[in-house]
């Protein structure tokens, strides 16, 4: 699989976390509208999927099509749109009989759906796991990307197995992402049980990255999930420290909020340069948790030339001192094999989140960050 997509990690927006079903053409142009408006395209925003619900039924000889009410232009029209904004149209489907919304599935019509979106001018494909009763998923993912190279538009593939069958092993050679766990759920810090599954805060789906880093890298990458950044539930830190966190994973940065109704403050989120570029560094290292202690977090990423994001991620309730002595500690990564040497470099320090220089590694940093919420430095050689 060496198709040159999604060489760092895939930047854009997904229906789903804000709109569920609720997706139409009028929706996803006025989305494409607001991610150019917004200045999102600019900070390198592409992608704009479409996620469960847009189907409508197939046809007596399998077609699929999308559902006339909400998509009466056709999907061929609305990614002339898409593409016409220089911006790249993503779909969803489904492994099995049926999506996790009860639309119809790819399952034993996977090289004709591939052969439809290729037609339609599909960019991006999200393939979930619901109703595939017998399917062994390394198996059925390897089929639809099968039929996304016979049908022969280059589409990144998004593997959404939910993490159970170990997708970090088999996905590097059979799509581009993976999710490592089941749906993000709209908090910092908790867990929604619906009974038979589970949700999870942004913290609880960090937590579960924990041994998988080694498996990411261009091309490939851990999928924790999309944001929940400007949805209403998270504080502005929690914004802030979500999106850092995504950031130091090279996660997948897809954008689950409602684009034409955003504030100044999840703008500022959003299109955060510096952390985007934490992100996206070439390297595509994903980050490690460098220490945890009563629920204050340090994070460290090797970024390209030898430079270092570090994140001081402050998950307790109360405000936490930081006394950091980059001489003293010892930072190695021991799987991508890179040292952070402050005694024979002198690192400058930069903080992320305001761009503004904060002195360099000579001396230790002496701050403190708030509940819930994190800083973010870029250390460079
Ligand atoms: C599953 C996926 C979600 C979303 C829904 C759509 O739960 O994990 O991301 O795609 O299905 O029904």
């Amino acid at each position: 699989k060496f198709d040159g997509l999604a060489l760092t990690p895939p930047m854009g927006w997904n229906s789903w976390n804000k709109f569920a079903c609720n997706v139409d053409e009028k929706l996803i142009k006025e989305t494409a509208d607001a991610m150019i408006s917004s200045g999102m395209k600019q900070a390198g925003y592409t992608y704009i999927n479409i996620d469960d619900c847009w189907h409508g039924d197939r046809d007596s000889l399998g077609f699929i099509h999308p559902d006339a009410k909400r998509f009466p232009s056709g999907m061929k029209a609305l990614a002339d749109y898409i593409h016409s904004k220089g911006l790249k149209l993503g779909l969803y489907s489904d492994a099995g009989s049926q999506t996790c919304g009860g639309r119809p599935g790819s399952r034993g019509y996977e090289f004709q759906d591939a052969l439809t979106y290729a037609s339609w001018g599909i960019d991006y494909l999200k393939y979930d796991w619901c109703n595939t009763d017998g399917l062994k998923a390394e198996g059925a993912y390897k089929t639809i990307t099968a039929a996304l190279r016979k049908a022969g538009r280059p589409m990144v593939l998004s593997i959404c197995e939910w993490g159970t069958d170990k997708p970090w092993v088999w996905g590097p050679a059979v799509g581009h992402l993976w999710r490592t766990s089941g749906d993000i759920f709209n908090c910092f810090d908790c867990v929604e049980d619906h009974g038979t599954w589970k949700s999870w805060g942004v913290m609880q789906i960090l937590d579960k990255q924990d041994g998988l880093r080694q498996y990411a890298g261009p091309g490939h990458w851990n999928d924790p999930d999309m944001l929940e950044v400007g949805n209403g539930k998270l504080t502005p830190g929690e914004d802030r420290a979500h999106f850092a966190m995504w950031a130091m994973l090279a996660a997948p940065l897809i954008a689950g909020n409602d684009l034409r109704n955003m504030n100044q403050e999840t703008i500022e989120v959003l299109t955060n340069k510096n952390i985007i570029a934490i992100n996206q560094d070439v390297l595509g290292i994903q980050g490690f948790k460098y220490s945890k202690l009563n629920g204050f977090e340090i994070w460290f990423k090797p970024l390209n030339n030898g430079n270092w994001a570090v994140s001081f991620l402050n998950r307790s309730a109360e405000t936490k001192k930081i006394d950091f002595n980059w001489k003293a500690e010892k930072v190695k990564d021991e799987v991508f094999q890179k040292e952070l040497n402050a005694d024979a470099i002198l690192y400058k320090i930069k903080n992320a989140w305001t761009g503004k220089s904060v002195g360099t590694t000579k001396s230790s940093l002496k701050t403190e960050v708030p509940s819930h919420d994190v800083l973010t430095l870029i250390l460079e050689k």
